[in-house]
């Protein structure tokens, strides 16, 4: 098996640099013929591979790539999920190199998608390929690679539900998340859920001359900062009413089980160089940016931002909310709760709208499954360590829906690093974390088929 990996790894890369060339970027409709040729690409990609009944899959939305591979009844079934899917590259002017011309350069392949999810979700299809071709494949496989997760995967829900009988197996193997370092392996074993809304405030009916007004009237961008900076308080813990009431707080045990991951404070500034870290009183920095909820702005606008000065007060001002969420809050519960509050403590003088966005509900993976068990000692096998499980801050809203849809457990088998800024410019993915992953994903077949036994 590793001969033959060994064999085709320059192909083995050369394929993925093939689909980095095209900029399937959900986000922006400007993209939709980019985004079906790389669903085209990866069909062809799949029957090449060995899969049967390849298909492009219609939703409301960019199609699903389904294949499958049923080698014998009697096996455990495998359901891949992947996207492939990509971020906007903006801003184009910070990337190096640009966004879809992939270069590598010290080890790392560097184009948006690299890591998340396009390097990541190919190295399945390789390892398959690898399997099939040396005759390994030790379960059924079934591919599901859809074209909207970075847009929320808003139709794949109805996918699911309407292709319930095809999606039956016994585990979700999903490569999306990221490891420790490449010495230091990790399992993926939580992700938050999101709760994501525009606001809108409004003040005068039309921008006004700030000298002439200015001082007696409302300017929205005003209040909307001073609404925005008072939903933290002065511990950082979120205002909003009733905002913590579900969450679930983990035991001084379940604590101290997390504060023996490496972590190290002092390189986390330095990488981004920061003065100091921010957040939750009472909490440390890996259990706020994992198992603590956060609210966040992502873009504020309004008013005059061109060249030079402008005096005015605008008409209307805006900003994109974001909250992360744990177990129990849902996205449904925060989102009205947010609404509420935000409405509530606007002042007359202006109005807001609330618009609510996509959400995905937070989960948490067991640790005592034959699936965990089987990935464990998959990465204990091809990197020499035991993998330490470790909750994700990021959201893969699907994954609680494979739960309550399917009543199937998602095992989240990573290889990315924080460095490969995925979203950032010059995201980036290295190839031993590609060549490891295609090594390391025929190992969890064969764990999962014995353990399944
Ligand atoms: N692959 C990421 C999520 C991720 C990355 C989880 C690293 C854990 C570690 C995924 O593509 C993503 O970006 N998800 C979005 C949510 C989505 C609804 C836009 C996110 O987390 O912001
Ligand atoms: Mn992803
Ligand atoms: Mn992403």
């Amino acid at each position: 098996m590793n001969q033959y990996i060994n064999d085709n790894k320059d192909r083995f890369v050369n394929e993925l640099l093939d689909m980095l060339r095209i900029p399937s970027v959900s986000a922006d409709p400007k993209f939709k013929a980019d985004v079906m040729r790389n669903a085209e690409f990866l069909k062809e990609r799949l029957i090449e591979a060995g899969a049967d009944n390849v298909e492009l899959v219609e939703t409301a939305g960019n199609p699903v790539v389904y294949g499958e591979k049923m080698v014998d009844p009697s096996l455990p079934t495998v359901l891949v999920y992947g996207h492939y899917d990509v971020q906007p590259a903006d801003p184009y002017e910070l990337w190096t190199s640009p966004p879809f011309e992939p270069v590598i350069k010290d080890g790392k392949i560097y184009a948006r998608g690299a890591c998340d999810d396009k390097g990541q979700m190919y190295m399945h299809v390789k390892a398959f390929e690898t399997m099939v071709k040396t005759g390994t494949l030790a379960c059924n496989v079934r591919f599901m690679i859809e074209g909207e997760e970075e847009v929320g995967s808003v139709n794949l829900g109805a996918f699911v539900r309407e292709h319930k009988d095809r999606l039956t197996g016994d585990v979700i193997l999903i490569s999306d998340t990221g490891m420790l370092a490449n010495d230091t392996p990790s399992i993926t074993t939580g992700l938050r859920g999101l709760s994501y809304l525009e606001v809108e405030v409004t003040g005068p009916n039309r921008d006004l001359h700030s000298g002439l007004y200015g001082g007696a009237v409302a300017n929205p961008i005003n209040i909307l900062c001073q609404m925005i900076a008072s939903l933290h308080d002065e511990n950082n813990r979120i205002t909003i009413p009733g905002f913590y009431d579900n969450v679930d707080e983990l035991s001084q045990e379940e604590r101290a089980e997390m504060a023996r991951a490496p972590f190290d404070l002092d390189k986390y500034k330095k990488a981004l160089d920061l003065g100091d870290v921010h957040g939750e009183e009472g909490y440390v920095t890996m259990e706020r940016n994992s198992i603590r909820p956060t609210l966040d702005v992502n873009g504020i606008w309004g008013g005059y931002t061109g060249e030079g000065a402008k005096t005015v007060i605008p008409s209307k001002a805006y900003a994109k909310i974001s909250m992360r969420l744990v177990p129990h809050q849902t996205s449904e519960e925060i989102t009205e709760k947010f609404k509420k509050h935000f409405e509530s403590i606007a002042p007359k003088s202006v109005k807001v709208v609330v618009k609510p966005h996509h959400g995905g509900e937070p989960v948490v993976t067991p640790t005592d499954s034959p699936a965990y068990q089987a990935a464990s000692m998959a990465y204990e096998e091809t990197f020499g360590v035991k993998p330490i499980p470790v909750r994700s801050g990021g959201s893969i809203p699907i994954v609680a829906m494979f739960k309550s849809e399917l009543g199937l457990d998602s095992v989240l088998m990573g290889f990315g690093l924080d460095s490969d800024a995925i979203h950032s410019p010059n995201e980036s993915y290295g190839l031993f974390n590609y060549m490891k992953g295609i090594e390391t994903i025929p190992q969890f077949y064969k764990y999962f088929a014995q353990l399944k036994k």
